[in-house]
């Protein structure tokens, strides 16, 4: 059977990761549509594989094997790249696959205060808001108001904040595919105050993280009033490392690749990072990160 354009078979997914690293992925669709998305899922259905959602590729660990499974990274360039303010400009319909640097940018320039606090983090809004990342404003989940979901068993529905699951670096749209979000924000604020705040919070981002070396950000999620970062720190981890993949100096909760390091050398990497945090202190550190195509997860591994 002739596959429809935006499906294709084995492609590497390393240049759609931060890492730079991971297989192929046995089928990658691009949809630019509600249709193709819905026909693609239906695809994964029919034939009995795993549906994957790509965002930005920033938080994630691909297996060198790749994934057997359908991968489906929304286009941005039709509708699933859309960012439309409302009338008021508190209210914002903004597609899964605006680059979230965009949307940062859009409020900012509208005077909208929430989350100037979020400028330098990778990825697309459809990543962020499923892994609910954040900062200083605490998570950009609280800001969703509504999401217009596709379930994989093929069906629609709009979901409110209540029904969405937020929580610390995780939402139940983990389990679904975002397609498109509806925000609303409360605080108007001057665009230059507003970009000031950014330029202090990306200093502060340059002066602790290692921005210029691929990387999928913190490893690790922090652990309830402690911080993985430093937990890692004082384990002895920092330097550490498996081939080329290499606990940073900078910041001990980032692994990055300093040139062709593997996702089994990273894989190798974390779970001796986990272990060294347990032995020192007691603490089973959680991954942020999201692992594909892994016959373990981190937390089979005994510490
Ligand atoms: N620290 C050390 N050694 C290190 C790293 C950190 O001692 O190697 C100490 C710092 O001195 C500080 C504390 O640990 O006292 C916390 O570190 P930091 O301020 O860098 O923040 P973080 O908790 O490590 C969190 C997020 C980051 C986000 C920053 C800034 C998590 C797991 N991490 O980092 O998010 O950029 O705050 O808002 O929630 C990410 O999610 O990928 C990420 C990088």
């Amino acid at each position: 059977m002739a596959l429809p354009r935006y499906i294709r078979e084995n492609v590497s997914l390393a240049p759609f990761t931060s890492f730079g690293i991971g297989g192929q992925a046995r089928w990658l669709a691009e949809p630019a549509n509600r249709d193709d998305v819905l026909e693609a899922v239906g695809f994964a259905r029919e034939w009995g594989v795993q549906v994957y959602v790509l965002g930005g590729g920033s938080n994630l660990l691909v297996a060198d094997d790749g994934v057997d499974g359908m991968v489906v990274h929304l286009a941005p360039s039709g509708d699933f790249g859309r960012i439309e303010a409302g009338g008021d400009r508190l209210s914002w319909s903004v597609g899964a696959a605006a680059p979230l640097a965009a949307f940062v940018r859009e409020t900012i320039g509208a005077g909208v205060r929430g989350i100037e606090s979020l400028a330098g983090i990778p990825g697309t809004v459809g990543g962020a808001v499923t892994m609910n990342s954040g900062a200083a404003c605490g998570g950009i989940g609280r800001f969703v108001v509504a999401a217009e979901i596709v379930r994989f068993d093929g069906t629609t529905e709009t979901r409110g904040r209540d029904d969405l699951g937020f929580d610390y670096r995780t939402s139940a749209i983990e389990e679904m595919l975002a397609l498109r979000f509806d925000f609303r924000f409360t605080d108007r604020d001057d665009p230059f105050v507003l970009r000031d705040s950014v330029r202090r919070h990306r200093e502060r981002k340059r002066a602790s993280q290692p921005l210029t070396i691929p990387s999928a950000g913190c490893v690790f999620k922090n652990p309830a009033g402690d911080s993985a970062g430093s937990l890692l720190d004082e384990a002895g981890c920092k330097g550490m490392r498996e081939n080329d993949a290499v606990v940073s100096r900078v910041h001990a909760n980032f692994v990055v690749n300093q040139a062709n390091a593997t996702a089994a050398d990273v894989f190798r990497l974390v779970v001796r990072m986990r272990e060294m945090v347990w032995r020192r202190s007691g603490i089973v550190l959680e991954p942020e990160i999201r692992l594909w195509g892994f016959r373990e997860d981190f937390q089979h591994f005994p510490v």
